[in-house]
């Protein structure tokens, strides 16, 4: 098998056909997970067509957020991951069932098990990573300059990294943190370990955007991943950590409401 399931056709009407209906989505393959940008500032009409394919729990779950903004994000998260995965393992999207890791990593069950998948969100963007047969994280974040110090440098790295980054100018510091923690926190995200991995054990490429291009880190654990970066928007660091080999990161734009994509690195 060269990919995962292809869309069904044909089955009983479903809340998202009319978005998805004659859409070749572009596939995750062993070794060639796929990336999907998700923009958050849809409008609520919008956000709407999201809300039916949720789970119980996922809508209640979206509606404890105070916010707008957060509630929003939430609903279209859920929901853009939800019709990717029915797409993928040709399923209804609103029977798709998730349960959560012991650190709180979510994984499909009931459907196709080598389909994983990761999510992340930051600012006005969600990004979701979906890979076979290997475990994936994904990080995105906004570079915001002004939250970055040495002391936050020395936190979250190597000593070496640290010695390294502290000794550039402060905003090209903060650019390569940045995309360092994105780094760092894929590869956490991908074990699924949360809060429970040290990233100060774990060594990541110290360059800019682009630096890491199939890097292999060896995880504390003795797994090899593979690390990406992936083309995030002007003013964002993503990157993706991927079990054994990957080779590339694909990324693709989710334009709402029509459900077109375009390939965008
Ligand atoms: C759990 C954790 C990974 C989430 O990170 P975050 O920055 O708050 O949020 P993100 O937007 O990146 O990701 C959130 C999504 O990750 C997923 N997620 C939750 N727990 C996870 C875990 N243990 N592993 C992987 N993914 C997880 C969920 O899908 C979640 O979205 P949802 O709640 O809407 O379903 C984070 O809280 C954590 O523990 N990080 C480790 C800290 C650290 O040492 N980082 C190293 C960087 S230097």
């Amino acid at each position: 098998m060269t990919g995962v399931t292809r869309p069904v056709s044909g089955c009983s009407p479903r809340p998202e056909s009319h978005m998805m209906e004659d859409l070749d989505l572009p596939a995750p393959e062993p070794g060639r997970p796929v990336f999907w940008l998700v923009r958050m500032d849809a409008a609520p009409r919008v956000i709407r067509t999201y809300e039916p394919v949720l789970s119980r729990e996922e809508a209640w779950q979206a509606s404890r957020f105070r916010e707008d903004r957060a509630r929003m994000r939430s609903v279209l998260t859920r929901g853009v991951l939800r019709l990717l995965l029915s797409r993928y393992q040709g399923m209804n999207a609103a029977d798709l069932a998730f349960e959560r890791g012991p650190h709180g990593k979510p994984r499909l069950i009931h459907g196709d098990e080598r389909l994983r998948f990761n999510v992340a969100h930051s600012g006005e963007f969600g990004l979701i990573g979906v890979s076979v047969d290997a475990d994936i994280g994904v990080d995105l974040e906004r570079i915001r300059p002004e939250t970055v110090t040495r002391d936050l440098a020395r936190a979250c790295l190597t000593p070496r990294e640290a010695e390294v980054l502290c000794a550039l100018e402060p905003r090209e510091m903060a650019q390569r943190l940045h995309w360092c923690w994105a780094r760092k926190e894929a590869l956490v995200k991908g074990h699924g370990a949360g809060g429970s991995l040290d990233p100060r054990e774990v060594s990541v490429p110290l360059g800019g955007p682009g630096a890491a291009a199939g890097w292999i880190s060896r995880h504390p654990d003795g797994r090899r991943w593979s690390l990406w970066d992936i083309a995030a928007p002007e003013g964002y660091a993503a990157a993706t950590a991927v079990d054994g080999e990957c080779r590339g990161a694909p990324l693709f734009a989710w334009e709402h409401p029509g459900v077109e994509f375009v390939e965008i690195g």
